[in-house]
């Protein structure tokens, strides 16, 4: 492996919080029926897997958002650029984030489903990372938490990179990317 990524979560530790997730919003939502929102890109293997760790009815949308700043940290403004399909009023919606770090994205993704009167809103993330959060908004729903370093692979990327990964990785040397694979 090379030396600029560290594993954070194998394969078989992401899909135990994953069947853990499941087990909770079926718990709550008691076979109701869950309109359920990839943000994409980074959480498209989250919510793959999600989807189908969950019993309840579900349908699936995507949106797509976008900050601008430099590639590790968020600058506060967030773009929506792609829109959902569904009408979001009077249903059950529940965002799924792969990762939670300013919180900007998030609160502005949040604000916007909820002007559109969604009968219940909540979140579910993969990440948590608590030490950069900027505002203050919460998951209701959290994989892991993480206290510091940037993450690649299950979805995430490094300059649309390293999306593919299996495993969640700490990516120690943004500097030598490109230089290689982790495995
Ligand atoms: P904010 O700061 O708005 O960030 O809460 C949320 C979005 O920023 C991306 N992000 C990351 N992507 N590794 C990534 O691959 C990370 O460590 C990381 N931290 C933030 C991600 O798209 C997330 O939805
Ligand atoms: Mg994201």
């Amino acid at each position: 492996m090379r030396k600029n990524f560290k594993t954070l979560y194998t394969r078989d530790q992401i899909a135990e919080q994953v069947c853990r997730l499941g087990g909770e919003i079926d718990r709550d939502y008691q076979n109701r029926e869950i309109l359920l929102v990839c943000v994409l890109k980074g959480s498209f293997l989250f919510f793959a897997d999600l989807v189908r760790a969950i019993s309840c009815p579900l349908l699936v949308d995507f949106v797509r958002m976008a900050s601008y700043g430099c590639e590790t940290v968020s600058s506060g403004i967030v773009e929506m650029r792609k829109d959902l399909e569904f009408s979001v009023t009077d249903r059950e919606v529940l965002i799924v984030e792969d990762i939670i770090d300013t919180g900007y994205t998030l609160q502005s993704l949040f604000h916007r489903l909820l002007e559109r009167q969604p009968r219940s809103l909540k979140v579910c993330t993969l990440l948590d990372k608590r030490i950069d959060r900027k505002v203050p908004i919460e998951a209701d729903y959290v994989g892991m938490t993480l206290e510091e370093g940037f993450v690649v692979g299950y979805g995430l990327d490094y300059q649309e990179r390293y999306r593919e990964l299996p495993e969640l990785y700490i990516f120690e040397d943004p500097s030598s990317a490109g230089e290689g694979r982790p495995l």
